[in-house]
């Protein structure tokens, strides 16, 4: 961190969070919090909540979360230096010069510099297309049946025959060859020295969630190989963490998104009304790729080639959205190639069907397991039926798992008993002893599974915050380190060191973490729901048992940490539980 902790601080409590909100989200007051419709994934009713007493905001459906800096940071996709300067700005702070470190100020600015060559790229290949050059390139675009609109929203363009023509005008414009090389719109090499990467081609501009141009992707009009051309890596453009047509599709309010494989088929279903399409850029889908996603919607249409690559692509993609929490459905293109061919020939309201049509990600695995076995005879059947039992047991969930095997055992016509008992059996012959198989997706430290003793130590978090008898209460029977994590404890130091200076500035605390993962927990940590009480006795119940449940649960960790010759520790162990006891006996008051 190059500036100070006051100056940090001073920047967050000159932008009120709710006003700064205020200028991307439409929120509505309601009761102590404001509300509104996420933008970070898509909802039909208002589940993200912003407080101007906390000086957070979080969301109620996808855990999104933090203070002003956070927001900035996961909005607008800054890095929290970018965010500072922006906010800085905004409230008339100014930030000194020289506490920027020099390779933090490079490394910044080519960002920028990049982002702006690819925007005046993008804008100088949309005017090639639409000028005279360009004919040929906007011809083939319109045999393609793409629309004049459709054109003018993806922003598409040309770059003409000459292979300097895109340096020639960036160094007018004032960038250098290398800075030209950088943004992966020259190449260089020792023979030719430095040349236009595209030319010749119709171009796709990539753009990140926030509208930005992070790359391109050039497609010869011919059958000229390689068909397309894309930007290589780049500061700003990382391939498997971004998808072609999510800048649009986050918008379009509908609780799944198709995914398909090409530019030209986002294109297409986007012109047909299908606004929720996305596609990977040319790569495998990633846990990247699903992450992102994960932001958006809890279920996805892979819409795939119906060559064996789509296929295989599609049948790698099940489990790693399956790892982040998203339900996959397999859409089926053939007789056609892909979602574009299949429009063009059949229409939107066909490819409706096909949605409707769609086989469950699992369901469709099986399927394309069984060719490979001679599901006429016995051997064959049941050769295929001990592989299905094993996958069934990637069902961590009883229900979940009974459901797919009924659904297994009436698609195979095998006996659903019988079908449970083998996949019971092969649980136990291999499934425990190797560990489950699951991939351990990193996604999942983004939400991870809530287990009862967090959520105690949260709802208590949350009440102190918000309740300063409450707070007092507490810290007479909890200290920070009875809270489990080491996220929890350190955020528990900070508050009773605020508490002690008699303030509570809990969007203060999230200034010492660094991650928007971080800021994402603190703020859960915040924001708890708490059930509603209303008598003074219903309060100092809940409160009595939340306090013994985090009390408790503290004094049994460290029983179980404890060295059995630590008699120091055995010591204040035993006081605890003393202490404990008698507290579950005693009647306590919040006023
Ligand atoms: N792709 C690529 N480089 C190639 C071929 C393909 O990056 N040489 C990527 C592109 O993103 C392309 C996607 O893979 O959109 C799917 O490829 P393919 O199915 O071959 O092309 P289509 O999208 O069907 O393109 P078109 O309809 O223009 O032929
Ligand atoms: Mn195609």
């Amino acid at each position: 961190m190059y500036y100070s902790e006051d100056l940090v601080e001073e920047v967050r409590m000159k932008n009120d969070i709710v006003d700064v909100i205020s200028g991307y989200v439409r929120l509505q007051k309601k009761g102590s919090s404001y509300f509104g419709l996420c933008p970070f994934h898509n909802e039909k009713s208002p589940s993200f909540s912003v407080s101007r007493d906390k000086q957070m905001y979080y969301c109620f459906g996808c855990g999104a979360g933090g203070n002003v800096f956070t927001f900035i940071m996961e909005y607008e996709n800054y890095s929290f230096v970018e965010a500072l300067k922006m906010l800085a700005e905004r409230a008339g702070v100014e930030l000194p010069e020289i506490e920027y470190s020099k390779e933090q100020r490079e490394k910044t600015d080519l960002r920028n510099t990049i982002l702006e060559m690819n925007k005046l790229a993008a804008k100088y290949f949309y005017a090639q297309l639409k000028s005279e050059q360009g004919k040929a390139a906007h011809g083939y675009l319109t045999d393609r049946q793409l629309s004049e609109e459709t054109i003018t929203a993806f922003g598409l363009g040309y770059s003409n025959k000459y292979s300097d023509d895109l340096l020639k005008y960036l160094r007018i414009k004032g960038y250098s060859t290398e800075q030209i090389h950088q943004a992966g719109l020259a190449n260089i090499d020792e023979k030719h020295g430095a040349y236009d990467k595209f030319w010749n081609r119709v171009m796709f501009p990539i753009m990140d969630v926030n509208n930005r141009v992070i790359g391109f992707g050039g497609r010869v009009m011919g059958d000229g190989k390689p068909k397309y051309l894309n930007s290589p890596e780049t500061p700003v453009f990382d391939k498997s963490r971004n998808l072609y047509g999510l800048n649009r599709a986050r918008t379009s309010r509908k609780p799944y998104f198709l995914i398909c494989e090409g530019y030209m088929d986002v294109i297409s279903l986007h012109q047909a009304g299908f606004t929720n399409a996305v596609a990977s850029l040319g790569t495998a889908l990633t846990s990247g790729h699903a992450s992102l996603l994960k932001r958006y919607v809890n279920e996805v249409y892979l819409t795939y080639d119906s060559d064996e690559a789509g296929t295989k692509a599609a049948l790698r993609a099940v489990p790693i959205l399956k790892a982040v929490g998203i339900s996959a459905k397999v859409i089926r293109m053939d007789p056609y190639k892909d979602p574009d061919e299949y429009i063009k020939n059949l229409g939107a309201e066909s490819f409706e069907e096909r949605i409707g049509q769609a086989r469950n990600g699992f369901m469709f695995s099986l399927e394309i397991l069984a060719k490979e076995f001679d599901m006429a005879s016995p051997e064959g059947k049941t050769s295929f039926l001990h592989e299905a039992a094993k996958r069934l047991i990637g069902f961590e969930e009883e229900l979940e798992r009974n459901n797919y095997i009924e659904a297994v055992s009436k698609e195979y016509r095998v006996d659903q008993e019988g079908l449970q008992k083998l996949v019971a059996k092969t649980a136990v012959s291999i499934g425990l002893a190797t560990p489950a198989q699951k991939a351990k997706p990193t996604a999942n430290r983004d939400r991870p599974k809530e287990d009862g003793t967090q959520k105690s130590q949260k709802i208590l978090l949350t009440w102190m915050i918000e309740d300063e008898h409450i707070f007092s209460m507490v810290k007479k029977y909890i200290s920070p380190d009875d809270f489990s994590t080491e996220l929890y404890r350190t955020v528990a130091q900070l508050l009773y060191a605020q508490h002690e200076n008699g303030e509570t500035n809990p969007a203060k605390i999230m200034n010492h973490f660094t991650q928007e993962e971080e800021h994402r927990e603190v703020a859960a940590l915040f924001n708890t729901k708490i059930q509603k009480l209303t008598t003074k006795e219903e309060k100092e119940k809940a409160l009595q048992e939340t306090i013994i449940k985090v009390k408790s649960q503290s004094i049994e960790r460290a029983t179980k940490a404890l060295d059995p010759t630590d008699m120091a520790g055995l010591q204040k162990l035993m006081n605890d539980k003393r202490d404990l006891d008698s507290f579950k006996n005693l009647h306590i008051s919040i006023d």
